[in-house]
């Protein structure tokens, strides 16, 4: 995340923009066989957990056919719905490259797939984290936008140096984010949704706080990477995260940051919103 005005090169047999050939066909059985068991039971368990955006998605997308899916196909599908693409891309990619394709609606993926002994917990994001996390809300036209002007703002974050805190945006929505539907709190982030033991950890354990999603408080709370969250932040809808971000101005509210101090993962502070006051009791 800091690398931001070394423009590094791709690696050998990566194209200018990073971008690789999936090489769908080198997959074998038993990467198949993988990604068939991650989605069976995650497939399960997310029903009355994770947001209906993100069901249909799965839905509309056929990603319940078997086998890792082939990104051509599946941007045939985006690119019908809502415009988007999935491209590969050997890893992490340089953050202004990583913008640049979410400003253009292509949503970069990484190949590999976990192996059988990583099935509950893997540091760094697999084609099934990428794939089945992700790709399910970019059919929906909505957050579809969101993530284009989340590319956008990234490019012009870098000009403010405030990559960092429009991170903890990326964090605590695209990858971690609940939201308040009819029926009660439910999953959208592709970490949570992704994730066997968070799937159920993010909405249903004593520990850690719900808070309701405000700008300023969320670009000023640090994460945790090795573990579930201390905190979680509840949108009301997409509509209203659309809203809140896309249709402002970010250089006040960078400006404003500045004399802000950051706030732990775990604390609650007095004008929080809150869903759930965690325990903590998981944290300690
Ligand atoms: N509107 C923000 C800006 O002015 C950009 C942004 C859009 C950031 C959507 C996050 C999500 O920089
Ligand atoms: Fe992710």
């Amino acid at each position: 995340m800091e690398s931001l005005h070394i423009h590094e090169t791709p690696p050998p047999g990566a194209a200018p923009d990073w971008t690789i050939a999936q090489n769908w066909s080198s997959y074998s059985a038993q990467d198949h066989a993988i990604w068939d068991r991650l989605f069976a039971r995650q497939s399960a368990q997310l029903p009355g957990r994770a947001c209906e955006a993100y069901l249909r998605g799965l839905d509309v997308l056929r990603l319940s056919r078997p086998g890792i899916p082939d990104f051509a196909e599946l941007s045939d599908r985006l690119m019908a719905l809502t415009g988007w693409q999935v491209v590969a891309v050997p890893g992490l990619v340089p953050d202004d490259v990583f913008f640049d394709h979410l400003a253009h609606r292509r949503f970069v993926s990484g190949t590999f797939i976990r192996r059988a002994d990583q099935l509950d917990y893997l540091q760094e994001p697999d084609v099934f984290h990428d794939v089945f996390g992700h790709v399910p809300l970019l059919a929906d036209p909505v957050y579809a936008d969101y993530m284009q002007a989340y590319g956008e703002g990234g490019l012009r974050s870098l000009s403010f140096g405030a990559l960092h805190k429009l991170a903890r945006l990326y964090w605590y929505t695209v990858e971690f984010g609940l939201v308040e539907e009819a029926g009660g709190l439910r999953l959208f982030g592709a970490g949570i949704v992704s994730s066997h033991g968070e799937s159920i950890f993010a909405l249903d354990d004593p520990s850690p706080n719900r808070i309701a999603f405000d700008l300023l408080r969320v670009m000023r709370t640090e994460y945790r990477i090795d573990d579930y969250q201390q905190s979680y932040f509840v949108i009301p809808s997409f509509e209203a995260l659309l809203k809140a971000t896309a249709e402002a101005d970010f250089a006040p509210v960078y400006a404003a940051l500045d004399s802000l101090p950051d706030i732990a993962p775990d604390a609650v502070l007095p004008e929080d919103r809150l869903f759930t006051r965690g325990t903590q009791a998981y944290a300690r």
